[in-house]
């Protein structure tokens, strides 16, 4: 295990629901939440950052409301990309502070994030900026600013890139334009930057030379443009190893060479930095769990039919990647009826939608697994249910069952 890694989840805690499920009549199909595990991986990160240094829960990774009301208590806030999620945040909590980013923010959207006393917009846009500002003029309330930057020159290797050509942010050569505008502005109150370039990102010193190249870019403009620096946000993107699960994201060497970077940079004082990650909370704390209803061979590939898909969990879809699994026999499961079976083959476990990019896993070597077994997805927590094409083919939605330690 890496230095300051934190304890993974208790795998045997999913494997228990598989069977608790099982005892009911239709075929299982769930996603299982173990809350306790989300508010340890959730504590953990938290006291390994930087001190002074704040975390968000990026809700976009999984917005289930018992997830949301488990984090209230161990993280600084939420980091919203819609009205939606506004409204979500505020059903878990009256009062959590919400940061709320994300393109696109309508008129309405801007509005009700001033009624629900949203703390700070991570505005995306010159545009928004004048839009945000006519918001507060409306309601005379005041909000905080930080302008999302999209930078693109030198970004780490991660599964996902938000710098460059993207859609995202504001591209360095039209901050003046935005800082101009900012500084007309009387409810919208610029207070720093944002930057979320890239996701999943598994090695924490890259991460932190990252993040110290966006504190230089913020220094740096702070005093060309003679702006009051007090918060940067460095965005989410601390990596799962889905491959190999004991092998996380350390966050406490993330947060040690971050913090000698801070040190070397005597501007930074006083900066609040913060941080808002939807996967690394989350992932580990959700399994996909879901029965085999068939087995098939075709044209020599060994198939597993699941009940469920890609419709519950598109991420090894969206990601191209083979998602991990383990099987779980289920003897009690359809006694009396027959049970088919394969041993020592390469498995690839589908789902029941009308498309071949309806599959979990590809060619996956398995000892045994028979119609009735169950199959569980680990690491599902995040970007599972969320990312998912819920409604397609009308397929019943999955089971949420809801572990936690006892009171
Ligand atoms: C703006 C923003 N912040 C935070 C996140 C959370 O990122 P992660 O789940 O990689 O920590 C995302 C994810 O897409 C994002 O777009």
């Amino acid at each position: 295990m890496a230095s300051g890694m934190h304890q993974g989840p208790d795998l045997g805690r999913f494997e228990e629901s598989a069977h608790a499920l099982a005892s009911a009549a239709r075929p299982v199909c769930a996603y299982v939440y173990d809350l306790a595990h989300l508010r340890r991986q959730a504590e953990y990160a938290r006291r390994s950052l930087p001190p002074g240094s704040r975390l968000l829960y990026a809700v976009k990774a999984n917005a289930e409301a018992a997830v949301l009301q488990a984090l209230v208590p161990v993280v600084d806030g939420f980091e919203v990309a819609s009205g939606g999620e506004i409204e979500r945040v505020r059903k878990a909590s009256a009062d959590a502070p919400i940061a709320f980013g994300g393109p696109g923010k309508t008129e309405a959207e801007l509005a009700r994030a001033l009624e629900q006393g949203v703390e700070v917009v991570h505005v995306e846009s010159v545009n928004e900026l004048a839009r945000l500002e006519e918001a507060g003029r409306r309601q005379r309330r005041r909000v905080e600013v930080l302008l999302r930057v999209n930078l693109s020159e030198g970004l780490p290797g991660a599964t996902l890139t938000m710098g460059g050509p993207t859609q995202f942010g504001i591209e360095e050569a039209q901050l003046p334009a935005a800082v101009d505008l900012a500084r007309q502005c009387r409810w919208a109150s610029l207070r720093g930057f944002h930057f979320h370039l890239l996701s999943n990102q598994l090695d924490p010193l890259a991460h932190a030379g990252l993040v110290a190249r966006y504190l230089d870019h913020s220094l740096a403009w702070a005093s060309e443009h003679g702006i009051p620096l007090s918060m940067i946000n460095a965005g989410g993107g601390f990596g799962v190893d889905y491959a190999h699960p004991g092998r996380q994201f350390d966050v406490a060497l993330f947060a040690g060479r971050l913090e000698a970077e801070l040190a070397n940079r005597p501007g930074a004082r006083g900066v609040t930095l913060v941080f808002e990650c939807g996967r690394f909370l989350a992932a580990s704390a959700g399994a996909y769990v879901v029965e085999v209803i068939d087995l098939k061979v075709n044209h020599g590939r060994h198939f597993a039919i699941v009940r469920g898909g890609t419709h519950h969990f598109r991420l090894p879809a969206s990601w191209g990647h083979s998602h991990p699994f383990r099987v779980v026999a289920l003897d009690e499961r359809r006694p009396g009826s027959s049970r088919p079976e394969f041993h020592d083959c390469l498995l690839t476990v589908a789902g029941q939608l009308c498309s071949p990019k309806d599959v979990l896993a590809r060619d996956v070597a398995v000892e045994r697994v028979r119609v009735g077994d169950v199959l569980v997805f680990d690491h599902a927590g995040a970007y599972g249910w969320s990312i998912s094409h819920h409604d397609f083919l009308s397929h019943p939605h999955p089971d949420v069952v809801l572990l936690d330690d006892p009171e």
